[in-house]
């Protein structure tokens, strides 16, 4: 590996994933990024300066942006992050996530295999193995747990996954296949629970949790994340997928619950309000796969994981501020005015 692209690169996980590859190796990342309302450079501005860094900007849907990087940059490998990721505009509106993580997909891997990749990373998620039961805790997704997608989110997320199968059996193109559970740190947009949550408390507004609040999520922190990816690339069969997770389940309640302690609130802000639809009730990852075979492990525990999350979030306001103004107020609207 040489030349990696990466692709969504100024979102939340692409951006510290390049700053671990940067810190990690010598290789020569090229971040190409459409900048969706999710994309920011402001992320990356403190190694914009950095000999083996470069950004273009670019759609994974458009051919021609695809074939000028690919073959500009003599990319080796490609990393695909690029991805509408938030499961609640996905209920507003799913057209958008159907071209992006499957029609962009179909493009990355069709241009790739043409081309002189000869490994192809598809960062997946646990979300298409659908809903665990809650009652069940020794109950957790492998690997061969059959997908079954409750969103339109992780219905073309799994989509994508089976065109990687396919491009892997049918072509013999080399690609690998990453599903990791929830992941939460610095530069996460505060449209998902953590981040939203930090931002709401600080301002001392309303926190709207979903349901009863008793959904359950596990949390890895985004390095972990990003080194689990790392050792997939160096180590991974190709055709074979990946299972990442921190054995970290929490009530969404009690993260909330955890967010306004740390940040000296009162459990008065918290409001109850109307359940996202078709809402997965737990998810939990077995990652027994990754940690024997490849030897990787998470390193941060959760309390220290919360506690840096929090301080970042506090320290760098404005950076959160600024990504909450314009189009984030829109889909704010539209999303809560009905369930508030
Ligand atoms: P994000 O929404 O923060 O970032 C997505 C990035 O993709 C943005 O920079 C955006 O501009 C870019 N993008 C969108 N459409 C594009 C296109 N057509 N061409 C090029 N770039 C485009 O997402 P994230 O939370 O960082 O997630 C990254 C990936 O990891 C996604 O594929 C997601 O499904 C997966 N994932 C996320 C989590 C999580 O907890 N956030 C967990 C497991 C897997
Ligand atoms: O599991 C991996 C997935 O995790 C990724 O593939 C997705 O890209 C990522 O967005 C995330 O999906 P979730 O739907 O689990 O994350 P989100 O932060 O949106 O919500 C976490 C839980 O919190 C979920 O049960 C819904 C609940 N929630 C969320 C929001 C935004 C609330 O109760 N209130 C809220 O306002």
């Amino acid at each position: 590996m040489k030349n990696i692209l990466v692709t969504g690169g100024a979102g939340f996980i692409g951006s510290n994933f390049i700053k671990f590859a940067l810190q990690n190796s010598d290789y020569n990342i090229i971040n190409f990024d459409k900048l969706t309302y999710a994309g920011n450079l402001e992320n990356l501005s403190d190694i914009s300066g950095d000999k083996h860094y470069t950004f273009v900007r670019g759609d994974i849907c458009e051919k021609e942006d695809v074939v000028k990087v690919i073959t500009g940059k003599k990319i080796d490998t490609v990393v695909n992050f690029a991805a509408e990721s938030h499961v609640d505009r996905s209920i507003l509106g799913s057209r958008e996530f159907v071209h992006t993580n499957v029609m962009g997909t179909q493009n990355l891997l069709d241009i790739s295999m043409k081309s002189d990749v000869s490994k192809y990373l598809q960062v997946s998620t646990d979300e298409v193995y659908g809903s665990l039961p809650e009652d069940m805790k020794e109950i957790k997704f492998t690997e061969s747990t059959p997908i079954t997608t409750n969103s339109p989110y992780s219905a073309s997320k799994a989509s994508a996954d089976l065109l990687c199968n396919a491009y892997y059996h049918t072509h013999k193109f080399p690609v690998l296949i990453t599903r990791c559970s929830n992941n939460y740190g610095p530069y996460q947009f505060p449209e998902k629970l953590i981040p939203l949550m930090i931002a709401k408390a600080t301002d001392g507004e309303k926190l709207p949790v979903y349901g009863d609040g008793k959904n359950v999520r596990d949390w890895l922190y985004v390095e972990d994340h990003c080194s689990a990816i790392f050792e997939v690339l160096h180590k991974g069969n190709a055709g074979e997928v990946y299972n990442i997770g921190g054995n970290n389940e929490w009530y969404n309640i009690d993260i909330v619950k955890l967010i306004l302690k740390l940040l000296g609130k009162t459990e008065e802000q918290i409001t109850y309000v109307k359940d996202r639809p078709g809402h997965d009730r737990r998810y939990a990852i077995d990652s027994s796969k990754i940690q024997k075979e490849l030897g990787w492990t998470p390193k941060h525990k959760f309390d220290e994981g919360i506690s840096k999350t929090i301080g970042w979030y506090k320290k760098n306001e404005s950076w959160w501020r600024k990504v909450m103004s314009g189009e984030y107020l829109n889909y704010y609207e539209k999303n809560y005015s009905t369930k508030l």
